[in-house]
């Protein structure tokens, strides 16, 4: 192959900066695998310069449209970096608790941070309401008192706040600081699904792959408490068309807890509503933080409020 040739070992070598004693060890012996990686696949499979400047175009409009975080789920790269860590928690004899699942593009950090309770939605929009609560332990059944549990999630129409800018700051987004028995509880609206916006790049792709940019719907959290390793998962909300077929990969076993519905008109009157609503028990259960396994609290950009 022409990639094996010495002139293009030595084009490979010069790129990464293999000829210098300057620079990044580790970010240079990545480079060349990178581009070594690709200048194979572009001889593997034939490329042409069309097709080469075809694809260049597209990475250039799916930084343009803020899509590269909606895409990196899409082909199942966050959900292998959540195999990963698995992998090695497992090794490090960490098991059980509640499974992790990946972060998705949409966290705004600084939401209000409230005790024990707090209501997510801002009351202007209709919707089946929501009571969802628990209790943050460790695996040995102690509650963590103090856990912060920080929920997002999107509205009724499957937008999330901030990025719908239709949307009053930080709706649907809350920090709870968990009681002295680690509980915690929220009311709020069950949200609904979404799609990949149908005209960016990440559906583009999709479609040429015969795929669909659905994901099911479900509320995200990050549970942290000091002394603990961070979990970064979401729940899904059992009954939807796309629980099983998520376009991001991040329905997992154990994040599927059976929703509840509540009709009883002793129970719709005493928490002040006038139509039946829906209940959801979920516990989080974290791990004590270790040294023998890679941190779980992600270095990330996050939008914030302004
Ligand atoms: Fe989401």
């Amino acid at each position: 192959m022409l990639t094996d040739t010495k002139t293009v070992q030595s084009l490979l070598d010069k790129v990464a900066g293999h000829d210098n004693d300057a620079g990044d060890p580790r970010m240079k012996a990545i480079v060349r695998r990178a581009t070594a990686d690709l200048f194979r696949l572009i001889e593997e499979f034939d490329i042409q310069p069309d097709e080469f400047w075809a694809a260049m175009g597209y990475l250039t409009r799916l930084g343009q449209s803020g899509e590269v975080g909606l895409l990196v789920p899409g082909l199942g790269l966050e959900t292998f970096l959540d195999l990963r860590m698995d992998q090695a928690e497992a090794k490090a004899g960490i098991e059980g608790g509640t499974p992790r699942t990946i972060e998705g593009p949409l966290y705004v950090a600084g939401a209000p941070l409230s005790r024990g309770e707090a209501r997510l939605d801002d009351g202007t929009e209709q919707g089946e309401v929501l009571f969802m609560e628990g209790q943050v332990r460790d695996v040995n059944g102690k509650p963590v008192a103090g856990a912060v549990v920080d929920v997002w999630h999107a509205n009724t129409l499957g937008g999330y706040s901030f990025f719908d800018p239709s949307q009053a700051k930080y709706n649907l987004r809350r920090r709870i600081e968990a009681d002295a028995e680690g509980r915690y509880r929220f009311r709020t609206l069950l949200p609904s699904g979404y799609a990949c916006p149908p005209d960016g790049p990440t559906q583009l792709l999709l479609d040429h792959l015969g795929r669909h940019g659905h994901r099911p719907a479900h509320i995200h959290f990050f549970v942290t408490a000091p002394g603990y390793r961070k979990l970064t998962t979401q729940i899904n909300i059992d009954g939807d068309d796309y629980l099983h077929d998520d376009f991001a990969f991040a329905t997992r076993d154990g994040l599927i807890p059976a929703v509840r519905r509540n009709a009883d008109p002793a129970a719709i009157h005493a928490r002040g509503l006038n139509a039946p609503f829906a209940e959801i028990g979920f516990d989080f259960v974290l791990h004590a933080e270790t040294a023998t396994a890679p941190r779980t609290v992600v270095t990330r950009a996050h939008a914030e409020a302004a």
